[in-house]
């Protein structure tokens, strides 16, 4: 296997070598709570798509729930006519009311046609199933679709740091690596430092997929106490005036750092500081085109040594 370029990595033990960085589509086709088509639509994700493939962003991650899946239909759209190569990571979900584990290869079968791809190159558990004890079957399942040639990688999502070790030694009985765990990370979210979500992967060398790596938009700057976000973010704690308030400290270590690195954004700060957290690949939701490019603006360059232990540091109280 061919060693990956400077910002590309190869997914935990598998095959599949991606974008340091990936781009979350999470809000490309959902209405209740984006609000696509009324804040933002097909032509601005389309442009978000363009520019980051453009820029070198080519993991894209969706799943079958996002917009109930239309964000898998736009994304297998955008996959079929990018101008390069790209990288399409879904996941299945143990809804309630489905058959476990032998739900997960129609589920995937139902993601393909969507997707109007032959497979996906990494294939994910939503969330564990805490209500039985699965882990085998689900290991099962992966592995069938994994041999049958139908997924690329497989992964995991929202897993503890004991449900991540079951996963990956059940499915490494089966001959298959687990490749990534997808878990929330963000300078505002260390939760993966403490429960040892983080100290799991690097141990299994399981890549950690980090989402909401912006905290759903709170590190880029654009929010705070007199302009809350207007929609299901205004109900979110960390959202409160008062949350807001407190996160000023950090949006002003982020521009101070950015001013020091080349004039980067907060934003981009935030993300170069989970790129230079060996493991782990942060996965942004851009909305737009603007939005898109800040974001791969994160490659390519690397906070000093310094600057990532302050902002480990950072404590709430500046
Ligand atoms: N596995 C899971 O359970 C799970 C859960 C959540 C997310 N995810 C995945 O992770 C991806 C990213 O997570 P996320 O979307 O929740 O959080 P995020 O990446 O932290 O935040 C994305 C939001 O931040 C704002 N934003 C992005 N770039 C910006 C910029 N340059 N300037 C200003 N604002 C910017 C946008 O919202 P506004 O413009 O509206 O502020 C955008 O929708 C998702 O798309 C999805 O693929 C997975």
């Amino acid at each position: 296997m061919a060693a990956p370029d400077a910002e590309e990595v190869r997914l935990g033990g598998s095959a599949l070598v991606t974008s340091s960085l990936g781009v979350g589509a999470w809000s490309w086709g959902d209405e209740t709570l984006w609000g696509y088509r009324a804040r933002h639509g097909p032509k601005d994700v389309a442009e978000a798509f363009l520019a980051s493939v453009k820029a070198g962003v080519t993991l894209v991650d969706t799943a079958e729930v996002y917009g109930h899946g239309e964000s898998e239909r736009i994304v297998g759209w955008l996959a079929r006519h990018a101008p390069r190569p790209v990288q399409v990571a879904s996941k299945f979900a143990l809804l309630p009311g489905r058959a476990g584990a032998r739900a997960l290869r129609p589920a995937l079968q139902a993601s393909l046609a969507r997707l109007r791809l032959p497979r996906v190159d990494l294939y994910q558990l939503h969330w564990p199933d805490r209500s039985m004890a699965t882990a085998g079957a689900l290991a099962d399942a992966l592995a069938e679709v994994y041999k049958a040639g139908l997924v690329g990688a497989v992964g995991v999502s929202n897993h503890t740091a004991s449900e991540l070790r079951e996963a990956h030694e059940a499915l490494a009985r089966r001959g298959v690596p687990l490749a990534t765990q997808q878990v929330q990370y963000s300078l505002l979210h260390r939760e993966p430092e403490r429960d040892g979500v983080l100290h799991a992967c690097r141990e299994l060398g399981v890549t950690l997929l980090a989402y909401g790596p912006l905290c759903q938009g709170l590190l880029t700057g654009a929010y705070g106490p007199e302009h809350p976000p207007a929609d299901f973010r205004a109900k979110d704690p960390r959202f409160t005036p008062e949350a807001l308030a407190q996160t000023r400290g950090l949006v002003g270590l982020l521009r101070e750092f950015g001013e020091a690195h080349g004039g980067r954004s907060p934003a981009q700060v935030a993300l170069n500081w989970l790129l230079c957290q060996p493991g782990v690949v942060p996965l942004a939701g851009a909305r737009t085109a603007v939005q898109a490019r800040e974001t791969a603006g994160a490659l390519g360059w690397r906070l000093t040594p310094e600057a990532v232990e302050r902002l480990d540091r950072w404590d709430g109280s500046r």
